[in-house]
């Protein structure tokens, strides 16, 4: 649906939320989860369609009479005053990004564009379009990368000095910077959230599981980083998706929530195991996918180790992740097995070349 069509209907809605990069991973299953629960609420998808951006990962709620998409750049000021004004937005939740690391080593100035000046743009507008005297919320959705690598000891926490190493995680920490201060500076009712890795359906296969995943199913070269140590926490992207829900409703304005499952794997072990599942799904012989494991030189400036202490979440918001990362994991092979078109959609453009690029590359 196309918000213009319908701004008289604005004040049927309770809220009117713009969700920024609702098109992508995360944010299509946000947009799901908002649009299903909440069906006073006006969603507008709110997404520039890049390369990781994709309508198809919503088409089971396209019709719906909440939901509304509106393509756009968040960089334009014309393009988000208008989505402001036809739809009179009473609330942000800000997750459109540029979030692959290993292109942001490749060309860094499109992170500081899409993800530090982009992010500003929202502020300015959200600033300038809301009254002080109105409930409002602005909703940052971040990264843990923001925190640096860790040890092998010791977790995130939301008071861990920011100590970002990648043009990635450097844009993403100067976004929450400018977050933070147009909450001190002129009082914007923010709130933000910081999350470890996500896996899940809909995932770009640019990023670690669904590459692999599309790498075992067509017999091609798992590309393993350095020696495969480097270790990730991860969450499932619809428990992300419900701590965002929590924290946008019952957070508190000016503070900022770490979000994780406490499910740290080294990437050899987990490629691994991924393996095995996928053996067993695809009915080949044991051990026949590691066959395919290739170590290639590693990640520039690669971060050793990333874990969320995600307490406060639990403690004062009642959130908890809802699945384990076995059953997440065998969940995400069975939709990626099913909808192998997705797949070939999203790898016939521009990224295959990408991709083989930078593979070559290593
Ligand atoms: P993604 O790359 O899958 O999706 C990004 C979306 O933003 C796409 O739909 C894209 O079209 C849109 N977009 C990009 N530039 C835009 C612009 N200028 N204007 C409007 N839309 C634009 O990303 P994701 O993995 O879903 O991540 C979403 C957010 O969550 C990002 O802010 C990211 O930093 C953060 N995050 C991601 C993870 C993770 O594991 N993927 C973890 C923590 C935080
Ligand atoms: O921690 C949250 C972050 O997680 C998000 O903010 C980012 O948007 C998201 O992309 C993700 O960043 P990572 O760099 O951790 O994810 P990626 O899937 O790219 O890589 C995960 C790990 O796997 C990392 O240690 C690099 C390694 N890797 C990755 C790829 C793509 C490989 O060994 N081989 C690969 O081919």
């Amino acid at each position: 649906m196309f918000s213009n069509f319908n701004m008289i209907d604005n004040e049927k809605f309770t809220k009117r939320i713009l969700i920024t990069g609702g098109a992508g991973f995360i944010g299509s299953h946000l947009v799901r989860l908002m649009v299903n629960k909440y069906p006073d609420y006006k969603i507008i998808n709110f997404d520039k369609l890049t390369y990781a951006g994709n309508l198809e990962n919503l088409k089971d709620v396209e019709n719906a009479e909440n939901y509304f998409f509106e393509k756009g750049d968040i960089c334009s000021k014309a393009n988000v005053e208008k989505v402001f004004a036809e739809n009179a937005i009473t609330d942000v939740i800000h997750l459109a990004a540029e979030s692959h690391v290993d292109r942001s080593i490749e060309g860094p100035l499109e992170f500081v564009i899409t993800n530090v000046l982009g992010t500003v743009n929202l502020l300015q507008i959200a600033k300038e379009k809301w009254s002080k005297n109105e409930d409002h919320v602005f909703h940052h959705v971040s990264t843990d990368e923001v925190y640096g690598s860790l040890g092998e000891e010791g977790l995130f926490h939301e008071s861990t000095p920011y100590d970002p190493r990648s043009p990635y995680s450097a844009s993403k920490a100067s976004s929450d910077h400018f977050v933070n201060a147009f909450y001190h500076t002129y009082g914007l009712p923010i709130k933000m959230s910081n999350c470890s890795n996500n896996y899940g359906s809909h995932h770009f296969p640019e990023k670690l599981i669904p590459l692999m995943i599309n790498n075992i199913l067509q017999k091609k070269p798992l590309p393993i980083y350095g020696k495969g140590e480097n270790i990730r926490d991860w969450l499932w992207v619809e428990d992300h998706a419900k701590a965002i829900d929590t924290i946008f409703h019952k957070g508190k304005i000016g503070e900022s929530y770490n979000v994780g499952g406490l499910n740290e794997w080294k990437n050899i072990d987990l490629v691994k195991f991924l393996c095995k599942v996928m053996d067993e799904k695809l009915g080949r012989q044991k051990g026949e996918s590691e066959q395919l494991l290739t170590y290639v030189s590693d990640r520039a400036g690669h971060d050793m180790r990333y874990a969320i202490d995600a307490s406060k979440l639990e403690k004062e918001l009642g959130w908890t992740p809802s699945i384990t990362f076995e059953k997440g994991l065998e969940l995400t092979v069975d939709w990626y097995l099913e909808n192998k078109e997705w797949m070939d959609r999203v790898t016939s453009g521009g990224y295959q070349t990408y991709y083989e690029n930078m593979y070559d590359k290593r």
